[in-house]
């Protein structure tokens, strides 16, 4: 990167900033940038300027004033023009435009910035590698849970201090629907409808409600806890559309509350990366972090538990965490992108699902005949899974389609630490018994 410093007490020369992408982010950006702009001089000695931007529509109002900044149809040649000296990527999406042209800025040189977790996802080794052979800054502070600044302190943060757990919520969708299921007794569906009016959700929810937003960021963060490379394909993912207000209920009276978690941990057998439902006690920390807030905790062996929370998107919060970079490259901050330097990455070995050891919440259709109860708890004890208890709540009728309310009860068995695969096959076992009728619910315990 080029020195920017014209001589003993002169002022710098401004940061020329390149933004490609004037959505809810870029154009909050740009807000912020305007109205803040004497604040950042002062703190930082230069000024930032916008000199260039680029969309895909010249004439949308996007609420901000673009007529002074040079415009480009194109996001690469934006990224390419040597008019610039940081490029900041807010278009979305793991391909296309955003991949083209963050590595047409590298290849050339000049530092990015960018909050696109879906590209860092599927891209961040190489784009590391990229940055590191142009020494050019890699900044993507806003890819994992919008406003908090997870991505500084895991890089910059903690010392020497190793790992042990990382885990959080970090989908606001998520965590409204679920808050609101638990505060309001309404169902999912009802909640995402909720959602997609407020502008919580998309139109088309599945990548946030079936666990895979979530999977992204805690590939992200796992590869910077762990030093290995970036995978997301192996993170093992569950969503929350199956969660009901009967698992909601049942959790709330055993002390419980459901969140979607994202958590990793190194283990003998690799690397565990699994996003899923997860009941975790209302008196911990990250019960405590409801509606569309986020939260990510570091578990550490020199500095024990940390706990990050608050905005994991919006345009301002996320715009804020653009800027955080965007000031730490125009400070001359020299970091490698993923911690460590790429070459140092070690592949990532997926620790298999069904080794996993912890408790369960397994709520079941049992039919209304004699002997079903006593067949179930046999399943269980040949599979050596020891029952915490077991609770029948005839108050709740089962909710699934094809399941008869009148000829079954709601049953949940809550289990002591025990084995996922021993669980999976003592529930294919009672399912063949004939009887359950419909899907078992299965969700894991975490204790924190
Ligand atoms: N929104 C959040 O709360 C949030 C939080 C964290 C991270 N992020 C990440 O931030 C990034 C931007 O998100 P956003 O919500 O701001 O998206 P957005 O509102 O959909 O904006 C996307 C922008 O990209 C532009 N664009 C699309 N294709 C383009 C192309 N081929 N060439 C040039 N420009 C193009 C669009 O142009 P037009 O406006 O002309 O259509 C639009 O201005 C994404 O990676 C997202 O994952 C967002």
């Amino acid at each position: 990167m080029q020195s920017f410093a014209s001589g003993e007490g002169e002022e710098l020369r401004p940061l020329r900033v390149g933004i490609a992408g004037l959505g809810t982010v870029g154009a909050a950006l740009i807000r912020i940038l305007t109205e803040d702009g004497d604040a950042i001089a002062r703190k930082l000695g230069r000024r930032i300027v916008v000199s260039a931007v680029s969309a895909r529509s010249r004439s949308r109002d996007r609420g901000v004033d673009i007529s002074g900044f040079k415009w480009f149809d194109d996001p690469v040649a934006l990224a390419r023009s040597g008019e610039i000296d940081l490029y900041v990527e807010l278009i979305g999406g793991e391909d296309g435009p955003a991949l083209a042209s963050v590595t047409a800025a590298l290849e050339n040189g000049c530092p990015v910035v960018t909050a696109n977790k879906a590209l860092l996802a599927r891209h961040g080794v190489a784009l590391a590698r990229a940055a590191e052979n142009a020494h050019a800054q890699l900044g993507f502070e806003a890819a994992v849970a919008g406003g908090i600044p997870v991505i500084k302190t895991l890089r910059e943060g903690l010392g020497s201090a190793a790992i042990t757990r990382v885990y959080g919520i970090m989908n606001g969708t998520c965590n409204y629907i679920l808050t609101r299921m638990g505060n309001e007794g309404i169902s999912f569906e009802e909640c995402l409808k909720d959602a997609q009016a407020l502008g919580y959700a998309e139109a088309d929810p599945t990548f946030d409600v079936e666990g895979f937003d979530t999977a992204h960021k805690l590939a992200i963060l796992a590869s910077l806890c762990f030093e290995t490379e970036i995978s997301a394909d192996q993170v093992f993912v569950e969503g929350i559309s199956r969660i009901t207000q009967a698992d909601i209920k049942v959790a709330a009276d055993l002390g419980y509350k459901i969140k979607l978690l994202g958590m990793a941990r190194k283990v003998e057998t690799g690397i565990e990366q699994r996003v899923h439902p997860t009941l975790v006690r209302k008196s911990s920390a990250i019960a405590g972090v409801d509606g569309v807030l986020n939260a990510v905790a570091l578990e550490t062996n020199h500095v024990q538990e940390l706990l990050l929370a608050g905005p994991g998107a919006g345009g301002e919060a996320t715009a804020a965490s653009v800027l955080s970079d965007i000031l730490d490259i125009a400070r001359g901050t020299q970091v490698p992108p993923l911690g460590v330097p790429s070459s140092e990455l070690a592949p990532c070995a997926r620790a298999p699902m069904r080794i996993h050891e912890g408790g369960y919440y397994i709520r079941l259709n049992a039919k209304d005949v004699p002997g079903a109860l006593a067949a179930i708890a046999t399943r269980m004890g040949e599979g050596n899974i020891s029952l915490e208890s077991v609770i029948q709540r005839p108050d709740l009728r089962a909710s699934e389609p094809g399941v008869e309310e009148e000829t079954s009860r709601t049953v949940v068995l809550i289990t002591h630490e025990t084995i996922e695969s021993a669980v999976r096959e003592a529930l294919a076992r009672i399912a063949s018994d004939g009887f359950i009728v419909g899907q078992p619910q299965l969700i894991r315990i975490e204790e924190f």
